[in-house]
Parts: structure tokens; C-alpha cells; sequence
């Protein structure tokens, strides 16, 4: 099982290389989940010669083609040196389309789960490009706490991978307060927006540059546990990679009237104290994650609730990396999962 991430200092915009999805600048993020989270990927994946091609169920329905999944098995199976292959059932504990990154937890999950059934020992390393192949943003979700991939500068990509740069016992204070005001699918995927905003945007060749310097200075506010500097550079980083959609043509917009409401929330809040007590990101959606400490919590959560118009608020603390959910109970449940997914498929 793994989960998802959220990133404070963002990627956005791929260079070109021989390897997939290599960015422009390195990123930080926080790995979700932490004790009793709602947060999670639980993916059991089967290798079988009996298979014609790879089977993706995800969430109770087939999947054709999932956001980089063929890609991380191909490139496993590669590894290992098999022809195998894979049926994969995969559920998330969120719902899809509430801006929470669930590409990035199932390409971390999968890589992981896929690359010990191929019975490959890989390394966080290792498995962080696999990830990344996957989805860029998963590169970060194969490590827990706060993470940062490093950029590289190799085009195979061999160097573009995730550290953690500390444990999620470091500053358990820290909370994900993800507030969810729309479910609608983006109209501009991911993808489109990375290579639009590097095609056309003039603002976005400043951006790089921006995001290195930040993410020094935030290293340094997580050693420190500086909750003012560190909310300072989320909510400045979020705003620099929006207004580069927004400078991309055709422009991208990905935040609504609801999501400026909540900027305006959090920006009074913060001046009321005369310190930054929470910090707003948006990633490529209207959701909000607004990232405060326990202190705060309840005091965030009911003005948020006061002025906004909410479908839910999910919490989250900083979790752990990909685990295994036990040897027996994953066999377990691909057993049990494989006949329910794929009904002529015995094993
Ligand atoms: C805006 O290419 O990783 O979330 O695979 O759709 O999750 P998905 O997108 P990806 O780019 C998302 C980038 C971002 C910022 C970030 O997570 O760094």
C-alpha cells in the first residue's frame, strides 16, 4: 500500500530527454497518510503467463489504460528479465477527482507491489525513477515525510530521483487540510498543461530558477520547524506555478472563485495573527490543501467552514512510503481480488 503526496515547492513542465518525464526544476513535497489515515492506494498485482496482455481494474472498473502503468511494468519486466503479464487491482481510499494526486500514489504503489512480485529487491532509489516513469509527481510518494526529487541532469534520467529530506516524526504537528469544492474532471489534463505552459508561457522561464532557490530556503525551514517561512514559501510557489498557466496560450486556469475564497481566508487569517499560522497549494485543480499545524486546526477549519461552500474537508498528517501490507495478506487479496476483477481468470 503507498499514498499519495503533496507538493510544496511544485513540478510543473518536463525537459526533454531520453527518459520520461524529467523535470525543469527539482520539487519538495509531504507524503500522506500518518496514523488512522483516510489516504491510501492498496494495489495487489499478479504476473501470469495465462494473461494476453496487462488488466488494470482501479476502484471496481477496468482501466485501459491508467496514467503510466504500462509503462512501469514494462520497464520492471525489463529488469527482471520476464514476459509475464500483469493483472492489477488497485483501490484508492479517496475519490478520484478531489485533487488529491491519484496518479502519483498508484504509480508509487505500483512500482512497489509490481516489483516484488517480479521479485526484484530495488532500492527506494531505484524504484523513484520507476515511479517517475509512471508519473512524475510519484517519484517523491516512494519515500514518507518530506521529500524532494532531484531534478538531474542526465537525458536517460538516472539521476532524477527522490530523498527524503525528513522523517514524518519530525514535525508531526504538520496537517493536510484538503478541501474539496468540486469533483468535476479538469478540463486540461496534466499532461496537455506541462507542455503548453514550457511551449508558450515568457513568465514559466523564470520559474525554475524561483523553485531552486525556494526549495533551499524551505530545507531550511523544515530543519528548523519555522512554520512562518515555510508557509510563506508554499503559498508564494503555488501562486508562481498558477501564473504561469494563467501566462500560457491558450490560457490555463485551474482555480475557480471558491478557490480564491479560500486564498482570501487563509490570507486574513494570517495577517490577523501577524504571522503565517497556515499556508494554501493548489495543484492542478480547485482544491485547495491548506497545511497548518494542530495548534490551529480547529480554528482554520471553522472559518474555512464559515465561508466556503465545502463537499468535504479530508485530513491528513505526513505518512510513511510504500509498504507491504503483509507477505500472506497481499497474496491473500490478489487471490481474492483476481476472480472478482476478471471472472475466467483462475489461478
Ligand atoms: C501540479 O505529471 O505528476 O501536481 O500524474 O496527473 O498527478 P499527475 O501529474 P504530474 O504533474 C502534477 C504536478 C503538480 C505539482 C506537483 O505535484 O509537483
Amino acid at each position: 500500500m503507498g499514498s499519495p503526496n503533496i507538493a510544496f515547492i511544485k513540478y510543473w513542465g518536463m525537459r526533454k530527454g531520453h527518459a520520461r518525464n524529467l523535470p525543469n526544476n527539482s520539487s519538495v513535497s509531504m507524503t500522506l497518510g500518518g496514523k488512522g489515515s483516510r489516504i491510501f492506494t492498496v494495489t495487489s498485482v499478479i504476473f501470469s503467463e495465462k494473461l494476453k496482455k496487462d488488466t488494470f481494474y482501479i476502484d471496481g472498473r477496468k482501466d485501459e489504460h491508467p496514467k503510466g502503468a504500462s509503462e512501469i511494468l514494462e520497464r520492471l519486466r525489463k529488469m527482471a528479465d520476464a514476459k509475464e503479464k500483469a493483472l492489477v487491482v488497485s483501490y484508492n481510499s479517496f475519490p478520484k477527482s478531489a485533487g488529491i494526486a491519484s496518479s502519483a500514489s498508484g504509480s508509487a504503489t505500483l512500482a512497489f507491489v509490481a516489483s516484488r512480485a517480479l521479485g526484484l529487491k530495488l532500492s527506494r532509489k531505484r524504484l523513484s525513477i520507476v515511479a517517475r516513469e509512471g508519473s512524475g509527481s510519484a517519484a517523491r510518494s516512494v519515500f514518507g515525510g518530506i521529500v524532494k526529487w532531484r531534478m538531474g541532469k542526465l537525458k536517460n534520467g538516472s539521476d532524477s530521483y527522490a530523498v527524503q529530506i525528513a522523517k514524518p516524526s519530525h514535525w508531526p504537528e504538520l496537517i493536510d487540510l484538503i478541501c474539496v469544492v468540486s469533483k468535476l474532471k479538469k478540463k486540461v489534463s496534466t499532461n496537455e498543461g506541462h507542455e503548453r505552459t514550457v511551449n508558450t508561457s515568457a513568465l514559466y522561464r523564470a520559474r525554475p530558477a524561483f523553485a531552486e532557490s525556494n526549495i533551499k530556503r524551505l530545507a531550511y525551514a523544515v530543519k528548523r520547524k519555522d512554520f512562518h517561512l515555510l508557509a510563506e514559501l508554499i503559498m508564494r510557489d503555488s501562486n508562481s506555478m498558477h501564473a504561469t498557466m494563467f501566462d500560457s496560450w491558450p490560457p490555463i486556469r485551474y482555480l475557480t472563485d471558491e478557490s480564491w475564497n479560500m486564498i482570501q481566508v487563509v490570507q486574513d487569517v494570517n495577517r490577523h495573527h501577524g504571522e503565517n499560522i497556515a499556508a494554501y497549494t493548489f495543484d492542478a485543480g480547485p482544491n485547495a490543501h491548506i497545511i497548518t499545524t494542530d495548534k490551529y486546526k480547529s480554528l482554520i477549519k471553522k472559518l474555512l467552514v464559515k465561508h466556503i461552500k465545502f463537499l468535504e474537508i479530508i485530513e491528513s498528517k505526513a505518512g510513511g512510503g510504500p509498504r507491504p501490507l503483509g507477505e500472506r495478506s497481499s497474496l491473500i487479496n490478489a487471490e481474492r481480488l483476481a476472480p472478482i476483477a476478471h471472472p475466467r481468470l483462475r489461478f
